[in-house]
């Protein structure tokens, strides 16, 4: 996955792929041209890669050139006459081939036919690595097609997005993120957030990222981000909500093909719920639900305290402090509440029940997100 000014892109076509269409193009176009040398066009600046690639692998002499368009603004009503710069040679008589990267409305080719009426060739053909049928809207006969690719974006191999992009050596295609869904889930200790953060995240293909996992991943590794977490931990100091937020962001990038992501253990306050609304917004995305399982306090202490009986851990054991941490996650948490209610995106749902039960209506809900 890459990343260019504001889009994501996601790897389409290969070097290799690339390579093996524009040699069985070169190939074929030579065999129908017999010992005829043609003049190669390409049209810049998209199809410098491939005219270059291309040349390398004709098996036979040929004549390269390249031009480029400029839609010319006549003065007559025959307005939108297209201009070459750059053709500066007599192609009497000559086989043109017109050699573009991608050939996608067809806009450009009406210009191009224009163009080369008036310059008495032999014949015209017209050739390209990539070709959009979906897209396409002419009827001129495209004579050399290396790969046809559906009707999106694509970039790389001399394709840009913006002015980047034309350097890849691969192609990459729009990712586009509008379907995804992304859940804050939130629960006080014991309400069966992990297990059911396991089950979400296999039935809707989320990515789950929880906040504890992120830092202890980052802290092991050595990132220069968990170094730089470690070293606000060591002096005692809380991480501030920067870090936090980088390190969500590098793992939101890491799997932007996801269908969504499940924050788990953040927000915690307003300011990181802030945050959090414009990382995704960042990403061309949105939170959709904050999803609480509600649980009451009696249910809780009692699952924690079976919990401890097994987990070792610590703050599983005593009823006190579970009652503390439940009290704490209430005192805290209750304005993120506000916060989600305010934007309509706080659903709470019963945490009660079998765990199949408390899935099936965690699911209703974002089913009708
Ligand atoms: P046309 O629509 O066939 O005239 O294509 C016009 C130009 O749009 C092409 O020469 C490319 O420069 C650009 N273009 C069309 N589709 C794509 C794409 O998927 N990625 C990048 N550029 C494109
Ligand atoms: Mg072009």
């Amino acid at each position: 996955m890459i990343q260019l000014h504001d889009k994501y892109f996601k790897p389409f076509v290969s070097a290799t792929q690339i390579d093996r269409a524009l040699t069985l193009l070169a190939h074929n176009m030579a065999k129908d041209l017999g010992d005829e040398i043609p003049v190669i066009v390409g049209v810049l600046n998209g199809a410098f890669m491939v005219v270059s690639d291309f040349v390398k692998k004709y098996p036979k002499p040929c004549e390269v050139t390249f031009v480029k368009l400029a839609s010319y603004q006549g003065m007559q009503s025959t307005n939108n006459v297209a201009q070459l710069i750059g053709l500066n040679q007599d192609l009497t008589g000559r086989t043109v081939i017109v050699l573009e990267d991608i050939i996608d409305t067809g806009n450009t080719l009406v210009h191009i036919h224009e163009v080369f009426k008036n310059e008495s060739v032999k014949a015209l053909k017209i050739a390209t690595l990539f070709f959009k049928p979906d897209a396409y809207k002419q009827d001129f006969k495209l004579h050399y097609v290396g790969i046809e690719i559906p009707n999106k974006f694509i970039v790389g191999f001399g394709l840009d997005y913006n002015g980047l992009g034309r350097n890849l050596p691969e192609v990459y295609q729009i990712k586009e993120t509008e379907h995804m869904t992304n859940l804050v889930l939130f629960g006080p200790p014991g309400a069966g957030k992990g297990t059911q953060a396991n089950f979400l995240k296999e039935k809707y293909n989320l990515v789950h990222i929880s906040t504890g996992d992120v830092f202890r991943y980052n802290i092991k590794n050595e990132t220069a981000l968990g170094t730089l977490a470690k070293s606000f931990i060591d002096k005692g100091a809380l991480v501030p909500d920067q870090v936090t937020i980088d390190m969500l962001n590098a793992e939101v990038e890491k799997n932007a093909d996801a269908n969504g992501f499940i924050f788990d253990g953040f927000p915690r306050t307003n300011a990181q719920a802030e945050s959090l609304d414009k990382l995704m917004v960042s990403k061309n995305s949105q939170i959709n639900a904050m999803i609480a399982l509600e649980v009451e306090d009696e249910i809780l202490v009692e699952r924690l305290l079976e919990r401890g009986k097994t987990s070792g851990r610590a703050d599983d054991a005593d009823e006190s402090i579970i009652r503390n941490r439940v009290k704490e996650y209430y005192d805290k948490t209750a304005i993120l509440k506000d916060y989600y209610a305010n934007q309509n995106k706080y659903f709470g749902v019963n945490g009660v029940g079998s765990i199949e039960d408390i899935t099936v209506r965690l699911s209703a809900v974002i089913d009708a997100l």
